[in-house]
């Protein structure tokens, strides 16, 4: 058992792992600047003594009294939404965020796990994407912040792996839903569920036949734990091969939310990945990992705590 230090700790996933990391004996550092995350996420650990929480950006250089195992990070807004508001932000906690985390491991001989995305592939011009597969980026469209951010961060984690020697993760995640997403973040499932509803149309960009594979939050929770604690230094994969069309997913929503909302097509955002499926091979065969959560069972859990969240108006937005 040992000390985790999460950067985005107050974060959907990065709470996750603060849970998990406390349910398996160890002790959580939480550090967040809140700037997408929420408290409410980690309010219920407020508690408990093998739980600390800072409020910083990572940004900022690092200072962690006493020892360090494992230090996660899975701090970066990462909603298309903030592509345009925060662009600056997202770009500065991929580089000298994720600089500054390697800093920490390095002096306590921690090792690093970078939460790196799908997004690293850009509009891929194969499908589905196994890890050997370079990518196809544009680094001055409204999304090369997110995912030039991204590569850099995977660039210099590699670099100080090969200088210093540190043991280095990097997890590629592929669209991940679940509790604790926040309602108005502008990602997909949020988006739907909230119009569902609300009885509003369901905004579909272009003809809906782009498609996503979704992955439910305890499977990606269980690929960082095994992916931290192996020794595999090469990009992994996580993510649910399970392929569908936005059309198809918004149609889903409908039916497990009971709604009537119809369906709307608008323009698709320049850039916008038309395919997206993992190759998880290596995850499988290198973390003996792969997802368990069937969709329709995850969804029916995320639908339910967004339910919960407009009924409680803990999220009215
Ligand atoms: N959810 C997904 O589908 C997905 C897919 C690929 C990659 N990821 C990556 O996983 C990580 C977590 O994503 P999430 O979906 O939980 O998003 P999130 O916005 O819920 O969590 C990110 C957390 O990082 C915090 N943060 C942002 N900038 C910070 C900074 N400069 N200093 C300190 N804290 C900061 C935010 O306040 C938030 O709590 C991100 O790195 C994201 O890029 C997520």
């Amino acid at each position: 058992m040992g000390r985790v230090v999460i950067l985005g700790g107050s974060g959907f996933i990065g709470s996750h792992l603060c849970d998990r990391y406390l349910a398996t004996g160890h002790e959580v550092v939480a550090v967040d600047n809140l700037c997408t995350g929420h408290k409410r996420n980690i309010a219920h650990l407020s508690d408990n003594k093998q739980f600390q929480f800072i409020e910083q950006d990572i940004v900022e250089p690092l200072k962690i009294d006493g020892p360090v195992d494992l230090v996660l990070n899975f701090a970066s807004p990462a909603s298309p939404k903030d592509f345009t508001i925060l662009p600056i932000e997202i770009l500065m906690v991929g580089s000298r965020g994720q600089h500054n985390a390697l800093d920490l491991a390095r002096e306590k001989d921690a090792t690093i796990l970078f939460a790196s995305t799908s997004e690293v592939y850009g509009n891929p011009q194969v499908n589905p994407q196994p890890e050997s597969y370079l990518g196809n980026v544009n680094p001055i469209g409204i999304r090369g912040v997110y995912d030039e951010s991204k590569r850099f961060g995977e660039s210099i984690t590699m670099a100080y792996h090969r200088k210093y020697g540190l043991r280095t993760r990097i997890v590629r995640i592929f669209n991940t839903y679940g509790p604790r997403m926040q309602l108005g973040d502008g990602r997909v499932l949020p988006n739907f569920v909230s119009q569902a509803f609300r009885g509003e149309p369901i905004t579909v960009y272009g003809d809906g036949m782009q498609t996503r594979s979704f992955q439910y939050v305890s499977d990606l929770v269980d690929g960082v734990e095994k992916l931290a604690a192996s020794d595999c230094t090469d990009p992994v994969n996580i993510g649910n091969p399970d392929e569908i069309t936005i059309l198809q997913f918004a149609q889903e929503i409908i039916q497990l939310t009971n709604s009537k909302s119809e369906i709307v097509f608008k323009d698709l955002p320049p850039g916008d990945p038309l395919v997206r499926q993992p190759v998880i091979s290596r995850a499988k065969e290198r973390l003996g990992w792969e997802p368990k959560v069937p969709r329709l069972e995850g969804l029916k859990t995320a639908v339910d705590y967004f339910k919960m969240l407009l009924e409680t108006s803990v999220e009215a937005q």
